[in-house]
């Protein structure tokens, strides 16, 4: 099992004025899966995936990701397995605007201590991979929203995670552009063996994945086999 939440709850702020985002939600990840977390806006997937990430801790509940419970870790062990184990790409790319493309993918090698020669070589061959080899030289402002989008996954799976996190990958994308980037989730999460959770408000993206999880008001209410992950 990659991951498992257990009961979560998550509130934002204290007292009155406090949101629940999430209710007690309770749900394992298995490793290889494709899981597409659906719903309305505001429902709570991206409180999730920031739980399973690291990024944020629940109120209540225990969140365990590659058998550690996040709960115990202090913030620097926190970072240093979310770097090592967890690849995130965000709704807007999050990508460093003065870095070229091949920068930007290299860089979680970098802050690893990764020998910059190797770091490059993973990059580049990275990008080869997702179609960019000749945008390796290019900085954010000189690529279209694809194109920075699939930069963004090359630079998640730069350090072979054992789960990768989007949120909302496809949301600024138009549907071609969406679909180069779905398929290239689905053939890099089989070939790195990699497990991988979005949130998505696309159908496309949802029928690609091997698991749906549709929330709503902070509840999980239901999980539905994907359609395609093996065809
Ligand atoms: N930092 C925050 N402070 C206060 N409330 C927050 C915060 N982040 C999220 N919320 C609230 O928590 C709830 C869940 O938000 P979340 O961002 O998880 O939803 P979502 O499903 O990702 O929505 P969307 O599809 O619009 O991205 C919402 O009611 C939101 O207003
Ligand atoms: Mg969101």
């Amino acid at each position: 099992m990659v991951a498992r939440l257990d009961q979560v709850s998550k509130y934002y702020g204290s007292g009155e004025s406090a949101t629940c985002a999430l209710r007690s939600v309770s749900l394992e990840i298995e490793e290889g899966e494709f899981v597409a977390l659906v719903g309305p806006s505001g429902c709570g997937k991206s409180s999730l995936l920031h739980l399973l990430a690291g990024i944020d801790r629940p109120t209540q509940g225990s969140v365990v990701v590659f058998g550690q419970s996040l709960a115990e870790l202090e913030d620097r062990k926190l970072t240093e397995m979310r770097l090592g184990k967890i690849g995130i790409v965000f709704q807007f790319f999050n990508l460093l605007p003065t870095l070229t493309a091949v920068e930007n993918v290299e860089l979680p090698g970098l802050l690893r201590g990764i020998d910059p020669k190797e770091a490059r070589r993973r990059a580049i061959a990275l990008l080869e991979e997702v179609g960019l080899g000749h945008r390796s030289g290019h900085r954010p402002e000189q690529m279209s929203g694809g194109e920075m989008q699939r930069v963004a996954v090359a630079r998640a799976l730069l350090l072979e995670p054992g789960m990768v996190l989007a949120d909302e990958p496809t949301g600024n994308l138009d549907s071609e552009a969406s679909r180069v980037v779905i398929d290239l989730f689905r053939d890099l999460g089989k070939r790195h063996g990699a497990t991988l959770v979005l949130a998505t408000h696309s159908p496309e993206v949802a029928a690609a994945s091997s698991r749906i999880i549709r929330m709503r008001d902070g509840r999980v209410l239901e999980e539905a086999p994907g359609k395609s992950w093996d065809s």
